[in-house]
């Protein structure tokens, strides 16, 4: 796909600038910038070679490239994360959120993904925590839950899906019923306001809910992601997946067509 920078656009030149070999020392400092939304553009010898923009960025990219193939769009996603590989490679990049070990090689990995969301919706809740005022909180809680949804399909279409039978079923059982409980404060949240009673209350026990489920999925002993590693599944296949859906959800959720959580297991909730 062809992407021509837009130098004659002046928010181009607005950009932050970072050299390369600057660049590879903050890269902690950057990611963790790029997820609060800040954009970056990385140069070698003056001249610009890439970018380091949130998600969203890239979600609006892939939607745009609609006439894409579908098996393109891991490859797009793959290329717009990336940085220049003899600058930061790519597992740098993924895997600089903290928490998640690097992989080899320039591969996209369904572990790094989920690894790096949690980290970001824990420093969400942080964020929360600290916030003043109404609209800083409900903007806050948006976020947590839009997060949130998102990355409760993409494990419950994809990453849950493809461990079926390679893990315990009690495992994965129980990681959708806390996905459903923890749905029903996200929902209720998103429904809300924080003038209403318990709103703070709510957004707590949620952040309370997400820590126990994140530890059975990364952190326990015999954790999933251990047993998925420990497994034949592909993981660089599947990330190639969850990545190309997360994007499609991000979009959505840009232009505010993405639903409110679907339960899957409470019935009488949904009922
Ligand atoms: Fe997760
Ligand atoms: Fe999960």
């Amino acid at each position: 796909m062809a992407v021509r920078a837009p130098f004659d656009d002046p928010r181009w030149s607005a950009l932050r600038r970072v050299p390369a070999t600057t660049a590879r020392g903050d890269i902690s400092e950057l990611l963790r910038g790029a997820e609060r939304g800040d954009r970056v553009v990385i140069t070698r010898s003056g001249k610009p070679v890439v970018a380091i923009v949130p998600l969203t960025d890239l979600a609006v990219l892939l939607h745009e490239d609609s006439s894409a193939e579908p098996e393109m769009m891991g490859k797009i996603s793959r290329r717009a994360l990336s940085t220049d590989e003899n600058t930061i490679d790519f597992d740098e990049l993924v895997g600089g959120g903290g928490g998640a070990a690097a992989e080899p090689q320039d591969r996209i990995n369904a572990l790094l993904l989920l690894a790096r969301d949690h980290r970001a919706v824990e420093d969400l809740f942080e964020q929360f925590e600290k916030a003043r005022g109404p609209s800083a909180k409900e903007r806050l809680a948006r976020r947590i839950c839009t997060h949130l949804k998102i990355h409760s399909m993409i494990e419950e279409e994809i990453f849950y899906p493809a461990l079926r039978g390679k893990i315990p079923d009690d495992d994965l059982d129980e990681a959708y019923v806390e996905h459903d409980g923890a749905k029903v404060l996200i929902n209720e949240i998103e429904a809300g306001s924080p003038d209403d009673a318990f709103y703070d209350a709510k957004v707590k026990v949620l952040k309370e809910q997400i820590e126990h489920h994140v530890e059975e999925e990364e952190k326990v002993r015999g954790n999933i992601f251990q047993q998925a590693r420990a497994s034949d599944v592909d993981l660089e296949a599947l990330g190639e997946q969850m990545i190309a859906r997360k994007a499609e959800l991000m979009a959505q959720a840009q232009s505010g067509a993405l639903a409110p959580a679907a339960l899957v297991t409470l019935q009488h909730e949904r009922a």
